[in-house]
């Protein structure tokens, strides 16, 4: 290919390349969500409901067993799927807000975020932590207001609560029908067009049918009810007066969040939304780097890594590093430099997911997630590029909340256990600590990690992926913070009640409060050290 049919290549891929996560609270429904996509999307034929979902419960985007004994989805996945010409990567993330730094991490790799809310419910705690981060990022945020087939909150309402409680400006873009308190359709505002549904016989299992209509005719009348066409003419009027006009600009920097209205169980206006939102989402844009923004345009492939999961199918038994192409195109095979440490690395047999089928790619374009084999070169946060230098910035780092001895239960199988915990330190779901600095091959390591479900992930992979049964002995010890200055400092400033003092893999001493009092007044009072919340 020569120079300009490359870059014009390079264009017309980015130009169609959308790449979003979903953020909301448990129960909202975004499995049923990602499995509607993903049958809108033809990469699925019939949605999991079909079977009953108590059967099928983690249907697409789960992988480990401990997550179908516990109802929970742990890890991230990413897929991917074709719609009306857009490629569209879904990264899925953990449902639990245990595994909070796995989701903040993948949302990171994200380009734009939807946020899926009940409508009973609006804004939870778990929506307002994620909207957060991405509010940090400015990344463009959708809402979808899910299971509108039951009746909910006012919409008007909801609106105006999500405009309240999170400081962002809503428009809507679909608006609910709803008729005898039966959910029918929805209006969209942009392209001027009602949609009513069909009630099916598949349950949501496949495609709703889906009737277009003008919105002032007669047909749309008779089909509607003359009752029900002028609630919804006022219902419009109203929003034209007083809700926030579309704002592209405003969309773009996060500001304004365009709001759709349907359910994911009966499909109702999933594909309004998903039309709507793919025009509207963002294509990958300039990321930040040392380097300055990294163009995604530019001829020379950059990525980082942003997850990192080991024996994710035991069939196959090996690590892969989830890699976000930001820049040039991406070619199987291809060597790139790895930053932090200088070194050239071969990226071959890369893969690209869906759920548990993997499938080989040749090649891939920025906004595209990779999974490449990792021999244990690679780390969360690393910058891969053809260019030297170059390193993404902004993958947020976590200070664990939570600590606990982890005892042997068979003392031989020492060289296992710190496998397993080298693992699950590198893929980032926990950090190894030590009672002394020198005590590194000491008898009982402490892990700490962000959130406590960690723990039961950790003693289940232990066990089934190393054949090391553990015991734990939590510690009451929370709140670290990494401390340097003078030795002999350190050591009395740990040394009062209720604080412990231990070391990282790197000896880096930390010391643990179980007070939070004790904590503020220490970090506040205590100025011969310096204290750090996450390792300096
Ligand atoms: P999550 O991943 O966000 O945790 O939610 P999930 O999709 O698992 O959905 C949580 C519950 O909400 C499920 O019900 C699901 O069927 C229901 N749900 C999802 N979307 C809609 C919707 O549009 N309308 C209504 N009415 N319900 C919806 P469940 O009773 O917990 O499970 P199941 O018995 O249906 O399997």
């Amino acid at each position: 290919m020569s120079e300009a049919a490359i870059q014009s290549d390079l264009t017309e891929a980015i130009r169609k390349r959308r790449t979003f996560a979903i953020i909301s609270h448990p129960d909202a429904g975004k499995t049923t969500l990602t499995e509607k996509l993903l049958l809108y999307g033809g990469a699925i034929h019939l949605a999991g409901s079909v079977k009953g979902r108590r059967a099928a419960r983690h249907a697409t985007s789960d992988w480990m067993k401990l997550e179908q004994e516990r109802g929970i989805s742990v890890t991230s996945s990413v897929m991917q799927f074709e719609y009306a010409g857009y490629h569209v990567n879904l990264l899925d993330t953990p449902g639990h807000e245990d595994f909070s730094e796995d989701t903040y991490r993948t949302l990171v790799a994200a380009d734009s975020a939807v946020m899926l809310l009940d409508n009973r419910r609006g804004v939870e705690e778990r929506t307002r932590q994620l909207f957060a981060v991405c509010k940090r990022r400015r990344t463009p945020i959708f809402t979808f207001v899910n299971k509108c087939d039951r009746v909910g909150e006012d919409p008007l309402k909801l609106i105006s609560d999500v405009e309240a409680d999170l400081g962002i400006l809503c428009h809507a873009v679909t608006w609910p029908i709803r008729r005898d308190d039966a959910f029918i359709g929805v209006y969209d505002r942009r392209q001027k067009k009602i949609h009513l549904f069909d009630r099916d016989e598949a349950h949501g299992a496949e495609r709703v049918r889906d009737h277009v209509a003008a919105l002032d005719s007669a047909e749309t009348r008779e089909l509607l009810g003359v009752a029900t066409h002028e609630t919804l003419l006022h219902d419009l009027e109203l929003l034209d007066a007083a809700g926030h006009p579309f704002d592209e600009q405003q969309i773009r920097e996060g500001e304004l969040s365009p709001v759709f209205f349907g359910s994911a169980l009966t499909n109702f206006g999933v594909e309004p939304f998903l039309a709507e939102f793919l025009e509207l989402a963002p294509a990958p844009l300039a990321r930040e780097s040392s380097v300055g923004p990294i163009d995604p345009y530019d001829d020379k492939f950059s990525g980082f890594v942003f997850k990192i999961q080991a024996n994710m199918d035991p069939k196959h038994r090996d690590r892969i590093a989830f890699v976000r192409v930001c820049s040039g195109k991406f070619e199987a095979g291809m060597d790139v430099k790895q930053t932090r440490t200088g070194k050239t690395l071969r990226l071959s047999a890369p893969q690209q997911f869906l759920a548990r089928e993997r499938t080989a790619i040749d090649e891939a374009y920025p906004g595209d997630v990779i999974g490449v084999m990792d021999r244990g070169n690679l780390r969360i946060g690393d910058t891969l590029s053809e260019r030297e230098g170059v390193e993404f910035q902004g993958i947020p780092r976590f200070a664990p909340e939570h600590f606990t001895r982890v005892v042997l239960i068979d003392p031989m199988k020492r060289k296992q256990l710190d496998a397993g915990l080298r693992q699950l330190t590198e893929e980032g779901a926990a950090q190894v600590f030590f009672t002394s600095p020198s005590d590194v091959a000491g008898p009982t390591p402490i892990v700490g990690a962000v959130g406590q479900l960690q723990f039961d992930v950790m003693l289940h992979r232990l066990e089934h992926e190393y054949g090391v049964r553990c015991r734990l002995e939590r510690m009451a010890g929370k709140s670290p913070r990494w401390v340097t200055g003078p030795k002999d400092e350190i050591e009395r400033v740990a040394r009062s009640p209720g604080r412990s003092l231990i070391y990282d893999v790197k000896g880096n001493p930390v010391v643990l409060f179980t007070d939070a009092w004790d904590l503020r007044w220490a970090t506040e009072k205590e100025k011969s050290v310096q204290w750090h919340e996450v390792a300096p």
